[in-house]
């Protein structure tokens, strides 16, 4: 799209995408003036917190930023800041608040900048009410659904003169064709799904995020087809449950169906997805990443809990024993699979007996890696009205207790590695050491090795010499990879 070629001087278009565009070059047109103004090109930085959907958001906030002329920096020290917030838990809505200080230095510094926040937190009315109050410097206020919107909503926030705040409730749309500017060329992440149904108890993702809406297939192909096209070898299919993906379509379609049409698009070397839920987990789900030489070897499959009583008040939908026949599925049909989950501890009512059946599956799985997470009250879910919040000092002491178990054992799965030859995907050049490269495996574990900037994007037979608990230090590996 030639945004030169667009009369700004005209009524805005209402149909999607035409309507941004139009704004887009709107826009460049201001940036023109800035330039010319003070002698410089505007600079523009995007700040993420939170998930990788916020990750995937956020580049296509930097292609529209940049689509209008600003020059991007990492330094906050900028024309625009734009934070795309996270509010999962209340530390990552804390962090939001304590750099906005930082911010409004910089601005009076810069009195031509511009501050805007979005995302998840922007979706909670409390968090809006105290940025009117007390956070007047922010000029852009807007929320998960109204992302397309972004070059339509700056166009505002350059005209108004106080706080810009424009937050849905909902959306069904979703505007394709908007420009992307992608972190690395050779990886990207594909939503192929927005929002989420579970309502799990403790989760204000479905609240913040809205009611689950899946990508046509039609239009997932066609975004990997260019992406390939462009260079991309590996992908990264985003949704909060991608198992459910396709249900609600108008021809309903499976995740495992859309990953066999993924895996013929050529050029496409690695698929990877996120996050999938335990009760959707299908067989053929399995059969298919059994199969497939393209699919990772990895699943992510948050366990949150061991124990069947929690998970239950949970609303998960699952219980232990299901749980852990997946995985032994898993493991039959792929065999090699890196499992890692998500667990919380500390769950409303959660007892020493429940945390035991959690401790159990830890036990029993052997995850080669975990994340875990103290529970976190989120207003309007249906956990914070529950009583019985379990005392803090007993959460963080089996948090502690968890985390220990969770290392030992990620330590000795990735142990077992050590002395294999398999390829990596070379991500960046080492940050800590300029003569190291570092990349992963299939199985999304970390491997540096000497190496130079040229391997950025490509694929290296690593030969796996160290186990350094959470990753590996090998040497590029001279002979043909014995296990092709
Ligand atoms: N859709 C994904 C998870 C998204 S949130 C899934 O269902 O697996 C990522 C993780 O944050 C969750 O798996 C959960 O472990 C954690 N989490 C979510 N809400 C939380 C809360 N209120 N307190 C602590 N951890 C929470
Ligand atoms: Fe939250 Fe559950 Fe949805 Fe995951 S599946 S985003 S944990 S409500
Ligand atoms: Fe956070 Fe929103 Fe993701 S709340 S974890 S950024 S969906």
């Amino acid at each position: 799209m030639d945004l030169d070629k667009i009369d700004v001087t005209s009524q805005p278009p209402t149909e999607e995408p035409a309507r941004q565009y139009y704004f887009m070059a709107k826009c460049r047109a201001r940036l023109k003036e800035f330039e010319q103004k003070n002698g410089r090109l505007p600079k523009a930085c995007v700040t993420t917190f939170g998930c990788q959907m916020n990750a995937r958001d956020s580049e296509k906030m930097a292609g529209i930023l940049e689509c209008i002329g600003y020059q991007m920096t990492e330094s906050e020290e900028a024309d625009f800041v734009l934070y795309n917030t996270c509010t999962v838990r209340e530390n990552a809505n804390n962090k939001v608040y304590g750099r906005l200080g930082t911010l409004h230095n910089y601005k009076k510094k810069n009195p031509q900048m511009l501050i805007a926040l979005c995302g998840c937190m922007m979706q909670e009315e409390s968090v809006v009410r105290k940025l009117k109050e007390s956070y007047r410097f922010v000029d852009l206020v807007f929320g998960t659904h109204n992302i397309y919107k972004f070059a339509e909503l700056i166009a505002g926030a350059y005209e108004a003169d106080s706080m810009l705040v424009e937050i849905w409730q909902e959306t069904d749309t979703i505007v394709e064709d908007l420009p992307v500017e992608r972190k690395y060329f050779f990886k990207s992440g594909v939503n192929i799904m927005f929002g989420c149904n579970n309502f799990c108890s403790y989760c204000i993702v479905p609240y913040v995020r809205g009611r689950e809406r899946s990508r046509e297939p039609e239009e997932i192909i066609r975004e990997i087809e260019k992406l390939a096209a462009d260079g991309v070898v590996e992908v990264m299919l985003l949704g909060q449950n991608v198992n459910s993906y396709g249900k609600n379509l108008k021809n309903p379609i499976s995740f495992a169906a859309l990953l066999q049409k993924i895996e013929q698009v050529e050029g496409i070397e690695r698929i990877r997805f996120m996050t999938s839920h335990p009760k959707d987990l299908s067989d053929e789900l399995i059969a298919v990443m059994g199969r497939s030489k393209k699919i990772c070897k990895h699943m992510h499959l948050p366990l949150q809990s061991g124990s069947d009583r929690i998970l239950k008040i949970m609303n998960r939908h699952y219980d232990k024993a299901h749980y852990l026949q997946l995985v032994e599925k898993l493991r039959a049909a792929v065999p090699d699979i890196a499992i890692t989950t998500d667990i919380i501890v500390g769950f409303p009512g959660e007892t020493e007996e429940d945390f035991l059946e959690t401790l159990d599956v830890v036990r029993s799985v052997r995850y080669d890696s975990a994340f875990t997470f103290l529970y976190s009250k989120r207003t309007g879910t249906p956990a914070a009205a529950m009583e019985e919040q379990v005392p803090e000092a007993v959460a963080k002491e089996r948090f502690d207790r968890l985390l220990a178990q969770v290392q030992t054992i990620a330590a000795a799965q990735a142990k077992a590695y050590t002395g294999q030859t398999l390829p990596v995907l070379v991500e960046q050049v080492n940050v800590q050491d300029a003569s190291l490269v570092s990349g992963r495996l299939s199985n999304n574990s970390i491997v540096h090795f000497p190496g130079n900037a040229d391997m950025i994007g490509t694929f290296v037979d690593v030969t796996l010499e160290e186990c350094k608990g959470f990753y590996y230090l090998g040497r590029k590996c001279e002979e043909k990879n014995p296990q092709e």
